[in-house]
């Protein structure tokens, strides 16, 4: 059934979620106070790198059934409306809900009762208690949450591997008329509680968070015993009950989810008086897993952990958060970058997602080969697949001392040995 949905926030969940119900057949209408961001949108122009969503919001343009509109008014006739508002980091590390709040609080002057308020932000948990018991009967509440990767939104949305729908056995129906809208896709549909389906948002991503802070902690140790942690994760992965994702040690989890999810959730235990402390351990981890990386860089280059970086080049392959984006928010590789550049290394970075940094204390080239120019070292510090394919002879060519410090743990030792380098990675190589 065709159902007209309303969508607050053109960011990158609203956007996402817009052009995704369209493809699914319905009538979206999507609501951004960013005006230009509206013109842009309506023009079929969009900025956020998704792979898919461009194609899907022209379609949606193109057959009409979907549009762009700074005017909230236009939610009067909408069946849902979908609240995709960012939720940040704010005091203590509590999630910040000034601006959903500010949203809900003109519902009631704008929709029709009987309207479905979905919240698909990432809440605290009470918060769909809080707007159930604020919006009243007229404007049924559920809980929508979403599990969207970036670099694969769309097809994470059409693809999910649950549905989770929140909401009070009052408000069932209306959660039920929320998972009609996902149509045929065949994954679980979950109806459950308001708290549980906030709980299930936070602690699937705060268990990813810890899933690598393990396994950046274990490859450290792999260098003590002398121990490959890529056989070991490889191993570990074997498990069905562990599963081979999120297994890979780097300079860190971060983006603008983990980070701020795990914060959200340690400081819900701390109000709730409950002792989440391996969550602080694996927030300190990951802080001290970016020096550990930078250790590692001053040890490969000097020969010693703490050897000056002053003047040195030093060439960087990647500055995202992670590949197949070019997010750099609270992006480990970044932080890495800063660490070397306060140290006096000279730094030029090449990542296929990023054209420059701001402030400017790396210079961004759009050749992977500029990098390795006079470099005492390479460093991959985001795990673009296609680092894999460059010609390492060549790059080995251009630099000053044929170094490679594989945070990622991404090259072929063999392929990039061969070319003349000597590699380091993260838990592979002892004592290093
Ligand atoms: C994360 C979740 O994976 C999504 O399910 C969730 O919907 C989303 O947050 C959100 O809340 O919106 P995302 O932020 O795109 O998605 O990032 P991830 O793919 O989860 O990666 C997180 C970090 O872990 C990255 O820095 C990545 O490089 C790092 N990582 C991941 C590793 O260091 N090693 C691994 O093996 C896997």
């Amino acid at each position: 059934m065709v159902e007209r949905v309303g969508v607050v926030g053109a960011g990158y969940v609203g956007l996402t979620s817009a052009a995704c119900f369209t493809h699914l057949g319905h009538q979206v209408v999507c609501v951004d106070n960013d005006l230009s961001k509206v013109d842009e949108l309506n023009r079929g122009e969009v900025t956020i790198a998704e792979p898919g969503l461009t194609e899907l919001v022209r379609d949606g343009l193109g057959c009409g059934r979907l549009r762009f509109t700074g005017a909230p008014e236009e939610l009067s006739d909408v069946d849902f409306v979908l609240l995709c508002l960012p939720t940040p980091k704010g005091e203590n590390g509590d999630a910040d809900v000034r601006l959903l709040d500010e949203v809900v609080a003109t519902l009631p002057g704008l929709l029709t009762p009987g309207c479905v308020v979905v919240t698909k932000s990432t809440v605290p948990v009470g918060t769909g208690a809080r707007l159930t018991e604020s919006l009243g009967p007229d404007l049924p509440v559920v809980g929508n949450p979403e599990f969207l990767r970036e670099g694969h939104a769309v097809e994470d949305f059409l693809q999910p591997d649950r549905v989770v729908l929140g909401s009070v056995p009052g408000n069932r129906t209306a959660a039920e008329r929320v998972a009609a809208l996902y149509g045929e896709t065949n994954a679980p549909v979950w109806f459950t509680d308001p708290a549980s389906a906030e709980l299930a948002k936070y602690a699937s991503n705060a268990f990813l968070a810890l899933k690598v802070s393990y396994v950046n902690v274990l490859a450290e140790l792999c260098e003590h015993y002398g121990a490959d942690i890529r056989d070991v994760g490889r191993l570990m992965g074997l498990d069905s009950r562990i599963g081979p994702a999120f297994l890979v040690p780097g300079p860190g989890w971060g983006g603008s989810c983990l980070p701020k999810d795990t914060a959200a959730l340690l400081r819900t235990a701390e109000h709730a008086g409950v002792d989440f402390g391996i969550l602080r351990d694996a927030m300190k981890a990951n802080a001290r897993q970016r020096a550990a990386v930078v250790r590692k860089i001053r040890r490969a280059i000097t020969g010693v952990s703490d050897g000056s970086l002053s003047g040195i080049r030093i060439g960087l392959l990647g500055l995202a958060f992670k590949a197949g984006t070019g997010d750099l928010r609270d992006s480990p590789a970044l932080a890495v970058a800063r660490e070397l550049a306060r140290s006096g290394a000279v730094l030029t970075a090449y990542d296929p997602g990023v054209e420059a940094v701001e402030p400017d204390t790396v210079q961004v080239v759009g050749d992977p080969y500029l990098v390795a120019k006079d470099a005492a070292a390479l460093v991959v510090l985001t795990e673009w697949p296609e680092f894999r394919e460059l010609d390492w002879d060549r790059l080995a060519a251009a630099t000053e001392r044929a170094v490679v410090v594989d945070a990622r743990n991404l090259l072929d030792p063999a392929t990039v040995g061969e070319a003349g380098f000597v590699h380091t990675g993260l838990g592979t190589d002892p004592n290093r």
